[in-house]
């Protein structure tokens, strides 16, 4: 692994956001979005922010647990929004915020947040330093903070999943 110096980036480089319309597919036999469906689509947002910041490939390496707050519908319009929280040596904190709009009610609710880890790799899965993430607003110094928490967090909990798979 190279320790060439990376160029510090803001966060708002990474932010970004995604659209999609409920159809019939992607729902159950009740018309509500199934969670799967929502999943996928929350690792994608979650990629589209790690690759604007690490500007490579990266690999999902863990999703921390996702509450589904509140149904979503056919014909509901979802808006996923991703960021870098914080960077460590070649993984990154994402976080996926997921809204769901009724454009005919004009509301727009909270349904779900994730915190997701990639991995930046290269063409051949080796992995790559990644430069680090300023945090530029306090809620984004907030999520910087928090992240670094959850870290530990996951780790430990990796570390006892480990043990206890031995
Ligand atoms: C993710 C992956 C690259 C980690 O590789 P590894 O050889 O286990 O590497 P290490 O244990 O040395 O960890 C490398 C980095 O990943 C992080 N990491 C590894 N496993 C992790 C996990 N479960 N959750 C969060 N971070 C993790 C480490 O903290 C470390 O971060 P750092 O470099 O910023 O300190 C490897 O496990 C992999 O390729 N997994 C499959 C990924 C994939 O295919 N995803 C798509 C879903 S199918």
């Amino acid at each position: 692994m190279s320790d060439e110096i990376l160029t510090p980036r803001p966060v708002r480089d990474s932010q970004s956001e995604m659209a999609e319309i409920v159809l019939p597919n992607d729902t159950n036999p009740l018309g509500a979005l199934l969670g799967g469906r929502l999943m996928h689509w929350i690792d994608l947002a979650g990629a589209m922010a790690a690759h604007r910041h690490s500007r490579s490939y990266a690999v999902t390496a863990s999703v921390d647990h996702i509450d589904f707050l509140v149904p979503v519908r056919v014909g509901d319009l979802v808006i996923l929004r991703s960021s870098v929280n914080r960077v460590f040596h070649t993984s990154m904190e994402v976080g996926v915020k997921v809204f769901v709009e009724n454009y005919l009610a004009d509301t727009s609710r909270h349904v779900a947040s994730a915190y997701l880890t990639f991995v930046a790799v290269d063409v051949n899965r080796n992995r790559l330093k990644v430069a680090p993430v300023i945090p530029e607003t306090d809620e984004q110094r907030r999520r910087y903070d928090d992240a670094g928490r959850r870290r530990e967090i996951r780790r430990s909990e990796l570390e006892r999943r480990r043990r206890a798979s031995r």
